[in-house]
């Protein structure tokens, strides 16, 4: 096991202004978070967990986009100091992610699994071996952009279609493995390709309104746009929460590494549009415009994500706007620690209920999801004052 040492922040922020009263119920939640999670590792320990059945946590395939979640957590929780065992399971998932990576089966979401498993410790314990693995998904990654379209292609072929077209929102939340590539290697590539898809996501994926599409087709010859796919959202035109989240979060990254003021725009624009759209307990409906008839089910992962993206933008807008932001991200944070938290529900190992995967493909509603659980985690931590920061 690797030394703890303290962890480097890559990028320039301002501290946060934190009341008191936020402080101390932020500090009971991570209470909670660390005794929960101190429990639960020991039944899930070295797996990958993506959603809690019936109150126990599934075990998926190591190249499942959800696998860098689990270890995710065990790094916030591990960067305190003095949580081993913790560390250990996030370095043995570091290991069994060898699989996938060297197997070349790596896609758009690499950044989700190496951002959170080999990057969190490298950046946390400055492990060698673990930044070569996070260049080695980086590197996967950057292999996908497509230069006439600009964009990171995303899922590979199945038998019967052909995907080479295809991008999704959700691939933004993947840039900062490319960020944090160009800046260890001091090669701007990665960080070229992650800038221009950005720059595709904020002119064709961000709507007018703020909202965004979830999957848009590409020619990938000529790079023209043909159109878009509902995806996980209710419809083409509808608002998929959590892709809102992926845009807010990711842009606000985006924004950080490259100061480019149209992606802390698009941020905004994609943050006021979520907020505006948030019902009275601050925590969204799977999908902004899902009919009021029927099954409406609450996406708590889009909440916590979102959350975290606001607490960054905050870090970065001018202090006059930095409260706004902030207090949205509190009233989420609160709502889903007060409302969801399953504190009081021993036998659930999911740390925050309601959680919505894919609704059009009936997988994983309203059940706690192990992303959900992470951005709640990091969301907790950084409204502790915590300066981790493993995007
Ligand atoms: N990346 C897939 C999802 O957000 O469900």
């Amino acid at each position: 096991m690797s030394e703890v040492i303290p962890t480097q922040q890559t990028q320039q922020t301002r501290g946060l202004v934190i009341s008191e009263s936020t402080l101390e119920w932020a500090d009971g939640a991570w209470q909670q978070i660390v005794n929960k999670v101190e429990k639960t590792s020991k039944r899930i320990g070295v797996s990958f967990p993506h959603a809690s059945v019936s109150g126990v946590y599934d075990n998926m395939r190591p190249s499942w986009w959800t696998a860098g979640f689990w270890p995710g957590i065990l790094w916030q929780i591990a960067a305190e100091g003095n949580h081993p065992a913790l560390q250990e399971i996030a370095e043995q998932i570091e290991e069994k992610l060898d699989e996938p990576l060297y197997a070349l089966t790596v896609h758009h979401d690499a950044g989700f699994i190496w951002t959170l498993s080999a990057l969190a410790n490298y950046r946390v314990t400055g492990n060698e071996r673990s930044k070569q693995r996070g260049l080695m998904a980086a590197a996967q990654l950057a292999s996908r952009f497509n230069l006439k379209g600009s964009f990171i292609r995303a899922w590979h072929d199945t038998e019967k279609i052909n995907r080479a077209g295809w991008s999704i929102i959700d691939t933004v939340m993947n840039l900062p493995l490319l960020y944090w590539a160009s800046e260890v290697t001091e090669d701007p590539r990665f960080r070229h390709i992650a800038a221009a898809h950005a720059e595709t996501v904020v002119e064709h994926f961000l709507r007018p309104d703020g909202s965004s599409y979830h999957i848009l087709e590409f020619n990938p010859e000529s790079g023209e746009k043909i159109g878009a796919m509902a995806g996980q959202g209710y419809a083409e035109e509808s608002a998929w929460a959590r892709g809102s989240a992926w845009m807010i979060y990711g842009l606000t990254l985006s924004f950080h590494y490259t100061g480019d003021n149209k992606f802390l725009t698009g941020a905004k624009r994609a943050a006021h549009f979520f907020l505006a759209n948030l019902p009275e307990d601050h925590v969204p409906h799977w999908d902004f415009r899902a009919p009021d008839a029927g099954e409406k089910p609450r996406d708590t992962s889009a909440g916590a994500c979102a959350a975290c993206g606001l607490i960054e933008l905050a870090k970065i807008v001018p202090q006059a706007e930095a409260s706004f932001y902030l207090r949205a991200a509190e009233q989420i944070v609160r709502s889903l620690y007060e409302n969801y938290g399953t504190w009081d529900i021993p036998e659930e190992e999911g740390l925050i209920l309601s959680g919505t995967s894919n609704l059009p493909g009936g997988v994983h509603i309203d059940t706690p999801l192990i992303y959900g659980d992470y951005f709640f985690v990091e969301a907790v931590s950084k409204l502790r004052g915590a300066v981790l920061q493993l995007w």
